[in-house]
């Protein structure tokens, strides 16, 4: 991969050409050449700025010796122009991989208010033009810009990483869901510092457990920081479904109380704590539990949520909005949390009321076996976990 950077500040890129391109140049992957703009001035004081046309603060860039740079730099090559800029597509983890896939990108940085358009305009007629920025805040400058944007690059250009599984595991990179996760948590020897110990399960040996436990860490980082990223699934038709997250528990706390509502009336007498429950009550549960949210066009029909007790993977809260019954959703909705059961978890378990009888219909056909009364009214059910 060939790499022009093309800035008034050319020291400003200095770490470019020495830590990074050393490297990769050693191994004849990149070649990193910057470009000081002033060069391709012809006036006497290598100006590169003026005043905006139609008024207004700050200067603009001039074309000239924009084209200049350009008329230079780009050949026949297909090479593709990146122009940073606080205007232009959001910088990601998806736009690293695309250029890593360029032979030749080619940085225009851009300082002041900005380039004259028409610079923009036609190198797009001889190469392909990205305007990109690095994310909702405004630089002085795109030259961090390029900076940064070639070091996401460069690492995934193949060879330049020793290792490429570390590669796959990454932020950003697409999970099976459409979705990208967060990494999770990482720990290094002594396994207890300063009375802090490493969780347990990555000492244990279980390589399943631990996938699951990153995957379940993953899941829960992404939900909380990042909600913008943990892409739903398609549940059913037009419903999405994803880690519940802090913000969903008020219509959380809503759509239960108006289920359970309904169970009431199925199971007079019976104390049911999901209508007894405060609204703290449930954002700690939020918190601790695993819990899935199902959503149509926005709102919130449908949830669920479990927990590891000893082996059993205890299945809970399992409720649809009544408009929506009917249709599959709360089977799909325990076929979901019944797959993020933990490796070491050997048996699916859940209550249910006495009463609930259209609820142990669909427990039963989803292969849930009745296993008595355990409190008055209340009927436990379990499932034997297969081999996974
Ligand atoms: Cl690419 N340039 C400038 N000047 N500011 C930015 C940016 C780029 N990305 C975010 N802010």
């Amino acid at each position: 991969m060939r790499i022009d950077v093309v800035t008034i500040f050319p020291d400003y890129l200095a770490p470019l050409e020495l830590s990074l391109a050393g490297k990769a140049r050693e191994r004849g992957l990149i070649d990193i050449q910057v470009h000081d703009l002033r060069g391709w001035t012809r006036d006497k004081h290598h100006s590169v700025d003026d005043t905006p046309y139609g008024g207004g603060a700050g200067m603009v860039m001039k074309p000239e010796p924009w084209g200049e740079a350009f008329d230079a730099l780009l050949d026949d090559d297909g090479a593709t122009v990146v122009f940073t800029t606080p205007s232009g597509q959001p910088f990601t983890q998806a736009v690293a991989r695309e250029l890593a896939s360029r032979e030749r990108i080619v940085f225009a940085c851009g300082r002041y208010e900005g380039i004259d358009q028409r610079v923009i305009d036609e190198v797009s007629t001889r190469a392909e033009v990205r305007e990109i920025s690095l994310g909702d805040y405004v630089l002085n400058g795109g030259e961090v810009a390029a900076l940064a944007i070639t070091e996401a690059v460069v690492r995934l250009v193949p060879g330049f990483m020793g290792n490429a599984a570390s590669l796959e595991e990454e932020s950003h990179t697409l999970s099976d869901s459409g979705g990208s996760l967060l990494e999770y948590p990482v720990f290094t020897k002594p396994a207890t510092w300063r009375d802090r110990q490493v969780p347990p399960v990555l000492l244990s040996g279980d390589h399943a457990a631990i996938a699951a436990w990153r995957r379940d860490q993953a899941v829960r980082r992404t939900a909380e920081r990042r909600p913008d990223l943990a892409h739903g699934s398609v549940l059913l038709d037009g419903i999405e479904v994803r880690a519940a997250e802090p913000a969903d528990a008020g219509e959380l706390y809503v759509l239960q109380l108006a289920c359970w509502v309904a169970e009431q009336h199925d199971n007079p007498g019976v104390r049911i704590p999901a209508l007894h429950e405060t609204y703290d009550d449930l954002r700690a549960w939020l918190a601790r539990d695993t819990v899935l949210v199902a959503r149509s066009a926005g709102r919130l029909v449908g949830a669920v949520r479990a927990s590891l007790d000893g082996e059993a993977w205890e299945v809970g809260r399992l409720m649809v909005a009544p408009d929506l019954a009917g249709r599959g959703l709360g089977r799909a909705l325990l076929e979901r949390i019944e797959a993020l059961a933990p490796a070491t978890a050997t048996t699916y378990a859940l209550f249910t009321g006495a009463g609930s009888l259209r609820n142990q219909r669909i427990y039963k056909k989803a292969g849930y076996r009745l296993r008595g009364e355990i409190a008055p009214g209340v009927v436990r059910m379990t499932k034997r976990i297969g081999p996974r």
